[in-house]
């Protein structure tokens, strides 16, 4: 369904609500399906249950990419960009695409993987990131891909979560002047975990790599012994399509599982409509696949709909702060999607890197991540976007599966700062603090989602009880997003940001929780709390309060070794960026954590902390605010 007006989006809205089966239905009828359904939606939030098109089946990859043959067989679906501008760019047709998945997929079969198994893929971002994404998918394996800056600790326990039998990864990764040793990265999660009997590596960076015999084989090795042809597995629409690990306010990372049918009707979609791409666009969307934006807006949405996407190895500032508008200019790019902190980094390094490029390609620009300031937005819009292409702020989530709120191209109002309207199909509210639906606009509440939509969070892995707290308990029959909003006098949404424990830290969800955990792993630490404060360039930042055993040791090496024990249980895209040691913490009678307290000091304000005589020890208020870390 395309939606190209105002009125379009209007009468597309109004169905989607009067009679959300038939709209729903009418959009996946436009697919490849081996078996349709019978009811279209069965669902309740209280346990919760939500199943789309239940009965019917499919494989996505048959939708992705066999049924394009025909019409766009020698049209392309990939273009790789390779971190080195002078590096040999990648090419792939829907057809040459095809036959790689095929190749992947039965490579993936000869080592013994099957319907249903997990399989972890941790690698660049290459083409056969992509197509061993789409292996997985093809014969029914449920794929996790963690990005390829979690640390060894962190792939283990997402290896365990899932009993993954397999992993794909690569022996080394280029990023920007970056060069990490995947291999050897994975090799250490692997002392922890027993599910893993195969991995399986690609080869990238040519550099030696540990191969252990009877467990790891080289892709290259294995891919010439198979054929190029793989039959695609038959799938219910419910089956797991995958799953992605993202953080919460409590514990540790959580699977987030998406299956086949409605994410795959779901991402198409948005990926249409949001974006308005046409035949001969060239798509461009800069997120890793290891994030649920590159899954869905590089791989399955553009896949889905036959559309040209470029996937970027490298990083905007590399080898130069030009680097996007170069790659612009060089594939002809027509819609553009990337995150805020990006355009604020470019932004802070002047504006002749992107004068220098004429990207008259463009046609759209999009944002998604975080909410995007006026500012960096004014920035995108002038200088990127000439003030001809609409700008397209996306609010959605991983558990969400795809774009929720955002405007369609330019076919209607668009402000800047505000995602704007709900995509049909969506109904958000805002809810109070006693959980009633707050009426009318210029409000403000708890974002929360009343009625299913086909790409939405079907449980976490292996614990639902676990999803059904986190998401369905809070207000009884309403998805919470964890997020509130604001709804202006137009009754555009406003993202104002998390209201749980979790901090976005460029466009990277982490719990507080997680983070104090991993620096409590540190010998040193007796006790930590961790708040986000604003950041000019990553949105948020990471500000940790730490009580250490040792008060009197040299700070810069106690700092040095808590970063050091960060990077290696979660990853170094989780360093703090200040560390305050403290002599205690801001804790109620009962113990608890006073955040706000320590979120407002974190923020240079401590004017007006409110009220502290019911703390424990109301002096300690006075030294944290005294050893505050300006920057
Ligand atoms: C959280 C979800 C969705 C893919 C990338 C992040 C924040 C996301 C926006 C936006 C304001 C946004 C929210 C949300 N967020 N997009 N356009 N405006 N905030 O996925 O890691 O699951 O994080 O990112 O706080 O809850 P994620």
């Amino acid at each position: 369904m395309r939606i190209k007006t105002w009125e379009d989006y209007e009468k597309a809205y109004a169905r989607s609500v009067n009679d959300p089966e038939g709209f729903w239905g009418d959009i996946a009828g436009e697919f490849v399906w081996r078996k349709k359904w019978n009811t279209a939606l069965q669902w309740n939030f209280d346990e919760p249950k939500i199943e789309w098109f239940k009965g019917a089946k499919l494989n996505i990859t048959e939708n992705c990419l066999d049924r394009h043959l025909s019409t766009r067989g020698n049209k392309l679906a990939l273009i790789w960009e390779p971190n080195e501008p002078k590096e040999k760019f990648i090419r792939l047709t829907y057809r040459e695409l095809l036959e790689k998945v095929c190749q992947f997929a039965n490579v993936l079969k000869k080592n013994g993987a099957k319907k249903g198994d997990r399989i972890c893929i941790y690698m660049p971002m290459v083409p056969e990131l992509e197509i061993a994404v789409l292996a997985c998918a093809r014969i029914g394996a449920v794929h996790s891909v963690i990005f390829a800056g979690f640390s060894a600790n962190a792939i283990a326990d997402r290896v365990n979560d899932a009993q993954a039998s397999m992993i794909l990864t690569s022996d080394g990764l280029y990023r920007g002047n970056k060069e990490i040793p995947v291999k050897r990265v994975v090799d250490e999660a692997l002392e922890h975990c027993t599910s893993v009997k195969k991995v399986i590596v690609v080869e990238r960076t040519q550099w030696a790599v540990h191969m252990e015999p009877g467990r790891d084989v080289w892709y290259h090795d294995e891919v010439a012994t198979v054929d190029k042809v793989c039959p695609a597995e038959e799938m219910d629409a419910e089956d797991m399509l995958f799953i992605l690990y993202t953080s919460g306010s409590t514990g540790k990372p959580k699977g987030v599982v998406h299956t086949c049918g409605g994410y795959m009707v779901y991402t198409a979609y948005t990926f249409q409509n949001v974006f308005q791409v046409e035949e001969s666009d060239v798509f461009w969307c800069t997120a890793d696949v290891g994030w649920v934006t590159g899954h869905s807006y590089i791989v399955y949405g553009p896949l889905l709909s036959g559309a040209t996407t470029v996937m970027f190895e490298g990083v905007p500032t590399y080898p130069s702060p030009g680097r996007f508008w170069q790659v612009i200019d060089k594939y002809g790019v027509n819609q553009f999607y990337t995150a805020p902190t990006a355009i604020r980094s470019l932004m802070a390094m002047g504006e002749d890197h992107v004068l220098a490029y004429s990207l008259d390609s463009l046609k759209l620009l999009g944002s998604v991540g975080e909410p995007i300031n006026e500012e960096a937005w004014q920035w995108y819009n002038i200088h990127v976007g000439k003030e001809r292409c609409p700008i397209v702020d996306t609010w959605w989530q991983t558990e969400t599966g795809g774009i929720m709120i955002s405007a369609l191209g330019n076919t209607g109002p668009i402000k800047p700062a505000h995602a704007g309207y709900p995509l049909p199909g969506v109904q958000p509210v805002l809810l109070d603090n006693e959980g009633k639906e707050i009426e009318g606009n210029d409000v403000e509440g708890y974002l929360c989602i009343k009625f299913p939509w086909p790409s939405m969070i079907r449980t976490t892995y292996g614990d639902h009880e676990r999803c059904r707290q986190t998401y369905f308990a809070n207000y009884k029959g309403y998805y919470f997003t964890g997020d509130g909003a604001r709804r202006d006098k137009d009754g555009m949404y406003r993202i104002i940001g998390r209201v749980d424990d979790v901090i976005n830290v460029s466009g990277h969800r982490f719990g507080t929780a997680e983070i104090e955990n991993a620096i409590n792993a540190n010998d040193h630490v007796v006790e930590s709390a961790v708040v986000g404060y604003p950041h000019d360039i990553k949105g948020q930042g990471i500000y940790a309060y730490v009580i250490t055993k040792d008060q009197g040791a040299k700070e810069d090496i106690l700092r040095a070794e808590i970063v050091e024990t960060i990077v290696e249980q979660i990853g170094r895209i989780a360093k703090p960026d200040k560390i305050q040691f403290v002599p205690g913490l801001p804790k109620t009678r009962s113990g608890k954590i006073m955040r706000r307290i320590l979120r407002k000091i974190a923020e240079g304000d401590t004017s007006n902390l409110g009220d502290t005589t019911t703390l424990l020890d109301p002096d300690v208020v006075d030294v944290i605010k005294n050893g505050y870390i300006k920057d």
